[in-house]
């Protein structure tokens, strides 16, 4: 029999050959960058276990976003770190916080060029570093968090944010959030729901960037997702498309490939992963010591990501990468 036994590589042999068919094509479209941008410093922090990331000034954060527009990124997603921390997190919603300022002045700065997103969540902001409001038992409170996530939606509205990207996973955040935009006359604010968001310890680098440690040693898996489910994930998802999530995501990403085409096989809303610190700082870590081509992994990472069927992926290698595509 002759017919199978040159079947698979007669379309791999050129670079045309393979182009023509490729199944899956990663684009800059896809990305967004996370950003941090933090109150009172004078000069860009770079973050030891984020090689190549900083907590942005609210200057150098400009530059950052003039540059990642013009290798055509077309979002970015910002994360606060402020001055001063309290019970509450009272700098989320604080017209003149770190993240409403920040916002503020990129819009003026890009006009409608490129999608400003705001994380929506407290834990930058409190002093114990979880999510919400802690109660006397030391866990946090579902429904009194609420208020402050509606509190902070509508600051970053206000200040210009085209989407808001609640994080926080309390439930019934999505509802509480598009209620108090409505009531804020921001009808057109979209809500990118962090749905399927998992207690991973890939999250370590992300702390250091944002100066949180959360207190007696706790925790969030009493609020974030247990890793060992994933048809929890399908459940929260639905969830927040039932209480007007307008794009839900899958985080982290890469070890959670599966709830991503789980995910996507349900849902046809537009579906982000996060790549997240941890991700990133391991790929950083290996490059570095030349045990992996940086480069290359991190093309590979992104594009099986969008292959498990995420239409958007945050990523700290938007920037690097965008050249690349
Ligand atoms: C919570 C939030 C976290 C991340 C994004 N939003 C941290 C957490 O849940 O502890 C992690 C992102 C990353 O690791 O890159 N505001």
């Amino acid at each position: 029999m002759t017919f199978p036994q040159r079947r698979m590589r007669r379309l791999r042999h050129t670079p045309a050959m393979r182009r023509l068919v490729a199944e899956t094509v990663l684009t800059v479209d896809d990305l967004v960058a996370p950003l941090f941008v933090r109150d009172g410093i004078a000069e860009p922090q770079p973050i030891d276990s984020l090689p190549g990331v900083v907590q942005h000034t609210q200057d150098s954060l400009r530059a950052e976003v003039e540059k990642l527009a013009g290798l055509g990124v077309p979002a970015v997603i910002l994360f606060g770190i402020p001055a001063t921390k309290d019970a509450e997190g009272s700098e989320a919603w604080n017209p003149d916080g770190v993240v409403q300022v920040a916002l503020r002045r990129l819009r003026a700065d890009v006009g409608d060029d490129l999608v400003l997103m705001a994380d929506l969540c407290v834990d930058e902001y409190t002093d114990h570093g979880h999510c919400g409001i802690v109660d006397e038992r030391g866990r946090v409170d579902n429904d009194l968090t609420l208020d402050l996530y509606a509190n902070a939606a509508v600051a970053q509205a206000e200040a210009g944010a085209d989407v808001v990207a609640p994080s926080g996973m309390m439930d019934g955040q999505v509802l509480a959030i598009r209620d108090a935009l409505d009531e804020a006359e921001q009808p057109d604010v979209a809500i990118l729901a962090y749905s399927a968001k998992y207690a991973s310890a890939l999250y370590g680098p992300f702390r250091d960037a944002v100066d949180v440690t959360i207190a007696d040693g706790g925790d969030r898996s009493g609020y974030q997702q247990d890793l060992r489910n994933a048809r929890e994930a399908l459940e929260e998802i639905r969830l927040d498309l039932g209480e007007g999530a307008d794009m839900v995501m899958v985080k982290p990403a890469l070890a959670y490939l599966d709830i991503i085409a789980r995910a996507r096989a349900e849902v046809d809303v537009p579906l982000a992963a996060y790549h997240v610190s941890g991700e990133y700082a391991m790929l950083k870590a290996a490059a570095a010591n030349g045990w992996i081509e940086g480069d290359r992994a991190a093309i590979e990472i992104l594009t099986s990501i969008k292959r498990a069927g995420a239409d958007i992926i945050l990523t700290y290698l938007a920037g690097e990468v965008a050249p690349l595509l």
